[in-house]
């Protein structure tokens, strides 16, 4: 391509070592309409002929038509995609696909051809995001009434229902799709036209390729334009949030699927079994999902670490963008593909989930409100229900199991409506406040986001 400047070809394992081909192969659409959209331009500026346009689209549609079905392979001695979009294009058509590239540069194309991939990409991250809220969401209704320990410290806390605890859930992935958008609407602005670096002395009209291309607008600085690699940081930690979301529920999911809790049962497609132990039914795709996380996490970093020493503008440790981009979106693609069905098919056991409840002192807190909504001060009544707990420790029984006249050489506010106030149907069905846990205030949290999924 550079024949000119240089005498000798560049040595063989430098050239392997050079090339982004074999990786951003993956961008041959996007790369071919930035191309149509550029010929465009050129001609409606005058700029080329519409006789070498005409050439120039039907060669470029004609090779994307190539790629599509297969008729055409990849060229893997071609540098990159750019050059071997454009090498092919010329040994179609001749003289005409060597005007292609008046008035742009690589680094324009590349940095157009990454948004554009991009921005499909997060559109079928939103809609497996929105599987996934919708699965988790019917599941909650299911489970809307079932009581279920809430922890804190990993230490039962107070009772709650199993929907309450799974539209939290809900909620994370709701932010992660607004997460997406945001970087996506961010994105939307094309740098084609920067060329390497200053602009063009050619009367180019950046807009209107802007505008054929589905961009909101143009990058005002060309400089910026082909050396901001900002949106591929932003979606890959978009991706990481999404990854941390998937981690902590698979977290959870393994420790319900234990023998220890047995609170849920994953579907047998979803499992493995061991090689060894017949017994075992192992929940390797959440192990995975959580495993998968760091590698997520790997290719932001990677992204961060590249980007930080560089001069502007455009350097070719910028090449490394790539790989660990489609990483990125392939490992949160693939996850999120395989949780939702495995949250779809996953049996509750709601008779282990009650009986957890019914151990550890969970309505403790109501104990205390009890005496608190009689006139006690909340810290002496918190003071009494703590030695009250201990006394239960030490009898062997649960707050329920007390008898009254125990309950009263504590205080003289106890009376026979104590037990029906501190049952769990009681705790979890009075906690009617906006977010809380009642099936009221769940049932109001699933239609605010089914409502938020129409969108
Ligand atoms: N393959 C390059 C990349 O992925 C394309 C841009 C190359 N530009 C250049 N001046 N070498 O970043």
């Amino acid at each position: 391509m550079w024949a000119g400047r240089f005498a000798k070809a560049l040595d063989a394992k430098a050239d392997d070592f050079n090339s982004s081909i074999r990786f951003d192969c993956k961008m041959y659409a996007q790369d071919i309409r930035g191309s149509i959209a550029h010929a465009e331009m050129l001609a409606a500026q005058g700029i080329i002929s519409q006789e070498d346009c005409t050439a120039i689209v039907d060669g470029l549609c004609s090779i994307l038509e190539d790629l599509d079905s297969g008729a055409l392979e990849f060229d893997m001695r071609c540098e990159d995609i750019h050059m071997f979009v454009e090498a092919e294009l010329t040994a179609r058509i001749g003289d005409a696909g060597k005007r292609l590239h008046t008035a742009r540069s690589r680094n324009d194309q590349v940095a157009v051809d990454v948004r554009m991939y991009l921005r499909d990409e997060a559109e079928e991250i939103i809609a497996l995001l929105k599987t996934l809220v919708a699965d988790i969401t019917d599941k909650a209704e299911e489970n809307k009434a079932v009581i279920v320990p809430g922890y804190t410290h990993l230490q039962r806390a107070q009772p709650i229902t199993f929907g309450h605890h799974l539209m939290a859930y809900a909620m994370m992935f709701l932010r992660d799709i607004s997460r997406l958008r945001d970087a996506s609407a961010r994105m939307n602005f094309s740098p084609l036209g920067s060329c390497a670096l200053a602009g063009t002395t050619y009367p180019t009209d950046r807009r209107m390729e802007a505008a054929k291309l589905g961009f909101d607008g143009i990058t005002l600085n060309s400089i910026d334009g082909v050396s901001d690699r900002d949106f591929c940081i932003e979606f890959l930690s978009a991706f990481s949030t999404i990854m941390m979301h998937l981690s902590r529920f698979s977290e959870e999911i393994i420790l319900w699927s234990s023998w220890e809790f047995r609170y849920v049962e994953l579907d047998d497609s979803y499992t493995t079994g061991s090689s060894i132990m017949p017994q075992k039914k192992n929940s390797d795709m959440a192990e995975l999902v959580r495993g998968k996380t760091g590698r997520v996490y790997g290719d932001l970093l990677t992204l961060l670490t590249m980007m930080k020493g560089l001069p502007l503008a455009y350097n070719k440790d910028m090449q490394e963008d790539k790989e660990a981009l489609f990483d990125g979106i392939e490992t949160v693609k693939m996850c999120l593909d395989i949780f939702a069905p495995m949250i779809r098919t996953m049996r509750v056991r709601s008779e282990n989930m009650y009986r957890a409840a019914q151990a550890g002192f969970i309505n403790a807190t109501d104990l205390a409100d009890y005496l608190t909504k009689r006139g006690m001060p909340f810290r002496s009544a918190y003071k009494i229900v703590g030695t009250i707990v201990a006394e239960c420790i030490e009898r062997g029984c649960v707050l329920d199991d007390l008898p009254l006249d125990a309950y009263r050489a504590h205080s003289e506010i106890f009376a026979d409506d104590l037990y029906s106030e501190i049952s769990l149907e009681t705790c979890v069905e009075k906690r009617i406040s906006e977010g809380g846990t009642s099936v009221a205030s769940v049932e109001a949290q699933i239609a605010a986001v089914r409502k938020e999924l129409e969108v």
